[in-house]
Parts: structure tokens; C-alpha cells; sequence
């Protein structure tokens, strides 16, 4: 499931006119657990996929910068890093070009490159094809500069180029999935100082899987709806008088929402996110309990969370959920930001095919487009191919 690096090497050269320096894959990721926690300084818990962005990449130190995509069609973009400015460009180059940008606006003397990129990762499936994007960039800019950052570091730049270069307000989640997760493991990430556990969660051992159903419902709208969750989140965490909603107990919800008194938009959202940080606390306790089965439940009560009081979910999503859990799964959520994307399905070996087929036919009776399901393993996060 990812490019094979030879291949985008020899197209690299073709390209280009010589064989790159190096290759490096970055992976798109689910997120198991922790839905919209992370630009409020809360848990999140995601694992990467086998699905990848591979970059060709050369060196260069003359200021050039010269792109191509395997995956848009069109000529090598050419760029001077000297020249480049936030929310200048509006097409796929923006993000590598925003890891350059950010990059060289910390300090690092990123003289240029060449560069040809081919992604695994569905685009709009709410799989962070764009973090994977990001993070292969800088990882290859990291080596060849010889700048020695860390896989956090990496992230915190390209989450800085998705906010700044993109315009795109989003958290720090997906560019540290991408850039630091292991195989067979998920990612515990406190979002406020960036530390991490691994946590194992190897279901095939279990005898269980875990499904992705991408309801090819492209979230197109969710770059307005998720900047206002996020400002209705800094709205609560201003009313009550806390740096981040993250600084809200959840033994002093109740009173918190007292508080809030009649903001029932802010209350909700307030909800939402108190209760899912302590759900993947929760997520966190049981699996490291060996009790794995029992996050199904869990996974259920966020999504529930997710569609009523953070409203981010969709028919589609609500369908697989619903249809998942009646036809035998042990539990099912939306994952990734909403509006459409993708939903994750756990379910015992036994049952995967039935719940498949399940959610299929209910797709089509309700005459949604075919959903895509495959199943996901907790896979490598980024690194050097070649
Ligand atoms: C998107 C964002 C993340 C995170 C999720 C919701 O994937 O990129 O930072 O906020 O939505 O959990």
C-alpha cells in the first residue's frame, strides 16, 4: 500500500535529469480515540497506516524550489524560496512549499530542492493525506540539511505551515501521528507539551480488526465549521477562566457547565471535549489493562458525543456507526475532523465480513455513494526509504 520508493525514484530522475538524493515515506493515520481535543491542549490517540506520501527529494543551494505530484496532473512548479508568502497559493503546493517557508522562518538555512511526491493516503477522507504530505517533506529537508530535529519538532513546523502558509486552523495531531507513531502501537499524545506513550494495540494477536469505512462524502465545508468549533472552544475556555478546556476537570464539569449558564453552544462544545478527554484516558486504562474489547463502548459514547453536542458528524457517518454496532461490531466512531471522511469500525475476525456486507447494503438502500472499506494496521510512522 505504499508507492514502491524505486518507483518514484526512477520518475524522479526522469523528471529531473538525475536519481534523488533519498527517498522518505510519511504515513496518513486513524485516530483511535480524542476527536477534536487537540487545539484544546487535551489526549488524542491515533495510529498511523500503511498508507503513505513518498518524496524523491533532492538537495539543491541555489534557492530553487521545483515540485511534481504523481497524484495532480500538471507541469514540475518552479519557486524561489526567497519569495515565498503565506496564503499566496491556493493549490497542492502550498503545503510542501509551507514546510519550506517554515522551516527557513525558525532559522534553518533550507537553500532548496527538488522534489516529486506520490500518495497512498486518500485525499479528502479525513486520513491526513496533507499532514502525510507535510511531514515527508520536512523529514527529507531535515536530513539533507542535516538539521537534526526531532519527530515533534517536525511536527510543531508543519502544523506552523498548515496554520500560517495554508491558512488552515488545525491542531497538532495529525503531523505527530505522521511523524512519530510505530508500528503496532497507538500514539498517547498530551497535545499541551507534546509527550507520548505507545501504547501496543496489536488486534490481530486478539483476534479482532479494525475497519476504516471512507464514506466518500469529501469534507469540503469543514474548514469553516471546524475554525468555528474552535473559536466556540476558546470561547469557553475564556468564560471560565482557564488557558484551555484541557484545564477543565472532568470531576467539575457539572459545575463548569453551571457556569456557562445559558451559552448552550458553548456548553455543548465544552461537553463534548471535557467527556473525550477523559474517554481517552479511559481508552488508554484498558488497553494497557489488556481489556481491549472493552473500548467498543467507549468508541460508541465519542461518536454519540461527537454527532450531538460537538455536531461535526454527518448521515453517512451516523449510518456506518449505527449499522456497524447492530450488525455485531464491538464499537464504531467517526474519526478525523467530520463532515464527512471516514468512520473506524472494530469488530471481533468472526464478524468483519458480515459487518462489511451490512453497511454496504445500508449504503445503498439509503442511496449514499459506495463506501470504501479496508482494514487498518497500526503501521510505521515517517522515515527514510532510500
Ligand atoms: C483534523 C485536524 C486535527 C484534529 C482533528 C479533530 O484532523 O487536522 O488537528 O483537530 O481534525 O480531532
Amino acid at each position: 500500500m505504499s508507492e514502491t520508493s524505486g518507483s518514484v525514484a526512477e520518475r524522479f530522475e526522469q523528471l529531473y535529469g538525475a536519481a534523488p538524493d533519498g527517498v522518505w515515506a510519511a504515513p496518513g493515520r486513524v485516530n483511535l480515540i480524542g476527536e477534536h481535543t487537540d487545539y484544546n491542549d487535551g489526549f488524542v490517540m491515533p495510529f498511523a497506516l500503511p498508507h503513505t506520501a513518498v518524496a524523491g527529494v533532492s538537495r539543491r543551494d541555489d534557492g530553487v524550489l521545483r515540485l511534481h505530484s504523481a497524484d495532480v496532473s500538471g507541469p514540475v512548479v518552479e519557486l524561489t524560496v526567497d519569495a515565498l508568502a503565506p496564503e499566496s497559493d491556493k493549490r497542492w503546493t502550498a503545503y510542501p512549499a509551507g514546510v519550506v517557508w517554515a522551516l527557513r522562518e525558525a532559522g534553518h538555512a533550507v537553500t532548496g530542492a527538488d522534489i516529486h511526491l506520490a500518495s497512498t493516503v486518500p485525499a479528502g477522507a479525513g486520513l491526513s493525506s496533507s499532514a502525510a504530505l507535510e511531514v515527508v517533506v520536512a523529514l527529507a529537508l531535515n536530513d539533507l540539511f542535516g538539521l537534526a530535529l526531532r519527530g515533534w519538532q517536525l511536527a510543531r513546523l508543519c502544523q506552523r505551515a498548515e496554520n500560517v502558509y495554508v491558512g488552515a486552523p488545525v491542531g497538532i495531531m495529525d503531523q505527530t501521528a505522521s511523524a512519530c507513531c510505530e508500528p503496532g502501537h497507538a500514539l498517547f499524545l498530551d497535545t499541551r507539551d507534546l509527550s507520548q506513550r505507545q501504547i501496543p494495540f496489536d488486534l490481530a494477536a486478539e483476534g479482532m480488526r479494525l475497519l476504516v469505512v471512507d464514506t466518500r462524502v469529501k469534507h469540503s465545508h469543514s474548514e469553516g465549521e471546524y475554525g468555528k468549533r474552535r473559536a466556540g472552544c476558546e470561547k469557553g475556555a475564556a468564560l471560565l477562566g482557564v488557558d484551555a478546556l484541557r484545564d477543565v476537570p472532568f470531576g467539575e464539569l457539572d459545575a463548569a457547565l453551571k457556569r456557562l449558564g445559558d451559552e448552550e453552544e458553548v456548553r455543548r462544545l465544552v461537553r463534548h471535549v471535557v467527556t473525550e478527554d477523559a474517554r481517552v484516558e479511559r481508552v488508554v486504562r484498558l488497553l494497557e489493562s489488556g481489556d481491549t474489547r472493552a473500548i467498543g463502548p467507549v468508541l460508541v459514547e465519542g461518536h454519540a458525543s461527537l454527532r450531538d453536542d460537538f455536531r461535526v458528524s454527518c448521515p453517512e457517518l451516523d449510518l456506518v456507526v449505527d449499522t456497524a454496532v447492530a450488525a455485531g461490531a464491538l464499537g464504531a466512531r467517526m474519526t478525523g475532523g467530520g463532515f464527512g471522511g471516514s468512520a473506524i469500525v472494530l469488530a471481533e475476525e468472526a464478524d468483519v465480513a458480515a459487518v462489511t456486507k451490512a453497511v454496504e447494503e445500508a449504503f445503498a438502500a439509503a442511496g449514499f455513494k459506495t463506501p470504501r472499506v479496508f482494514e487498518a494496521v497500526p503501521s510505521a510512522g515517517a522515515r527514510r526509504v532510500r
